[in-house]
């Protein structure tokens, strides 16, 4: 029988995963679901956690959902822990966002100044999470969502040494429903490789006859016919050029935008700012309207309203992951994991986000090979930034901080570099012991 732990279990994604976990009843030997959460987060994860049980209850189910501020009996002989917090909440990502872009600069949860500084928070608290792992559950598998997924994962991994992680995200899986519905062919009929890291990644599509698919695709997607779209509810819909793409001959992820059509993207990203609408603040409302409907005892299922939010199709990943590793299902998934040699161009021993068959043993990548030249150049420098914030991350190392900030090519470097860098420091001064 299984323990399942889910940390940040106060998320207003949880029925997400409730409902994955009741779509595989049939494969998973469910005892136990504990939701972990903190003092700050009580009040979420009582009304989300009571919403979890009544789902449970209503698929006919006895499985146990357990609501605990204490993490370590949580996680006493747990079987899988996944991870969705966020330290300092919604709150803290308002920072992340409106700083950089009170000075014109980007401002983004997982890119540029807002995601090295998530980034910052959230990877000493991993490392506990994991120290409290090897006392208490040292065989479990560790499923982390919690962003800047890659970053957390990669510190996970190769500081924290547990080598049972998988990071996650929902891109790859809206990217391949995108490719099926464009070619009209169902997606168990194509075959997909993704390659980079985490909101990071392209991708090459073939079929069941052998053909690859990706040039048509391009066409299909960003092709000067096409009205294009970001298919992410988070994302602004700016069109990538189609030149360029084409040139590049891979399918980028939504994620790319920020990079390659940094401009239109900052604009449209200062109008938010200006209206008070960023990003963060539309979600807050967005959280406060889902845990409005979470309160009524009547509620009993995932409400539509959640497909607001920009992580739907979330428990597709998570629950299958779990289910694919419990039942060595080898179901294919892109997975944040040591790289191993999937991706010559990138070091032997980093994360990255790439495709292949879930096992009992976990996820064994296909190769991948290297990039073109101008793929390359720009994966090699976001993976020296990443190693260099989880470094600052760790050690609370100024100068190390303000060289990842210095190279990210969201960052302007020079004095802007460092008055973001300092300023932000202070913003989230009570959530870095390490600085
Ligand atoms: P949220 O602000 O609701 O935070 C989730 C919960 O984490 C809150 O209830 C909070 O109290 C709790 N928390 C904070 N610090 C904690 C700690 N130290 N220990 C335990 N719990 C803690 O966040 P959200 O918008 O629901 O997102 C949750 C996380 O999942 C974020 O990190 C987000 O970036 C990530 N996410 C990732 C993906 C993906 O593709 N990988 C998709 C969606 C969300
Ligand atoms: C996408 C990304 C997630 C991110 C989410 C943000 O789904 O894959 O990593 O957390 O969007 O969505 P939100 O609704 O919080 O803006
Ligand atoms: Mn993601």
């Amino acid at each position: 029988a299984l323990k399942i732990v889910t940390i940040g279990g106060g998320s207003s994604y949880t029925p997400e995963l409730i409902e994955g976990y009741i779509k595989r009843k049939d494969e998973l030997p469910i005892k136990e679901i504990w939701l972990v959460d903190i003092e700050d987060g009580k009040e979420k994860l009582e009304i989300v956690g009571d919403m979890a049980k009544r789902m449970v209850k209503a698929a006919g189910l006895d499985w146990e959902v357990h609501l605990t501020l204490d993490r370590r009996e949580a996680l006493k002989d747990a079987d899988f822990v996944s991870t969705q917090f966020r330290v300092g909440l919604l709150d803290a990502r308002i920072k992340d966002e409106r700083v950089p872009l009170s000075h014109g600069v980007l401002g983004q949860e997982t890119n540029g100044a807002g995601g090295m500084f998530k980034a910052f928070r959230t990877i000493p608290v991993i490392l506990d999470i994991i120290n409290d792992m090897k006392e208490l559950c040292p065989d479990a598998w560790l499923v982390n969502f919690t962003n800047p997924a890659g970053m957390v994962t990669e510190a996970a991994i190769k500081h924290g040494g547990w080598k049972k992680t998988a990071g996650l995200c929902n891109v790859p899986i809206g990217h391949k429903k995108q490719a099926a519905e464009k070619l009209g062919i169902d997606e168990d009929k194509l075959f997909f490789k993704f390659a980079g890291i985490n909101h990071f990644h392209w991708h090459r599509v073939w079929d069941d006859e052998g053909n690859e698919r990706t040039a048509e695709l391009i066409d299909l997607i960003y092709g000067p016919k096409t009205e294009q779209e970001s298919h992410l509810k988070n994302i602004f819909d700016a069109s990538f050029h189609y030149e360029q793409i084409k040139d590049l001959g891979l399918l980028p992820c939504g994620y790319h935008r920020y990079y390659y059509i940094e401009d239109e993207m900052l604009a449209h990203s200062v109008e938010e700012f200006e209206k008070g609408e960023t990003r963060a603040q539309v979600v807050k409302e967005t959280e406060a309207r889902l845990f409005e409907l979470y309160k009524d005892p009547k509620l009993d299922y995932k409400p539509k309203e959640l497909e607001q939010r920009g992580g739907t199709h979330y428990s597709d990943a998570a629950c299958e992951l779990i289910a694919s590793i419990y039942n060595d299902k080898r179901t294919e998934m892109v997975v944040s994991t040591q790289n191993n040699g999937t991706i010559t161009d990138l070091p032997y021993d980093c994360v990255v986000e790439v495709s292949g068959p879930v096992t009992a043993h976990g996820h064994e990548p296909y190769n991948w090979g290297n990039f073109p030249p101008a793929a390359r150049g720009i994966i090699q420098l976001m993976k020296g930034m990443e190693e260099t914030t989880i470094r600052a991350a760790i050690t609370g190392d100024y100068g190390a901080a303000l060289h990842a900030f210095t190279i990210n090519p969201l960052v302007p470097g020079g004095k802007m570099a460092k008055t973001l860098l300092d300023e932000l420091l202070i913003a989230h001064k009570e959530y870095l012991p390490q600085f």
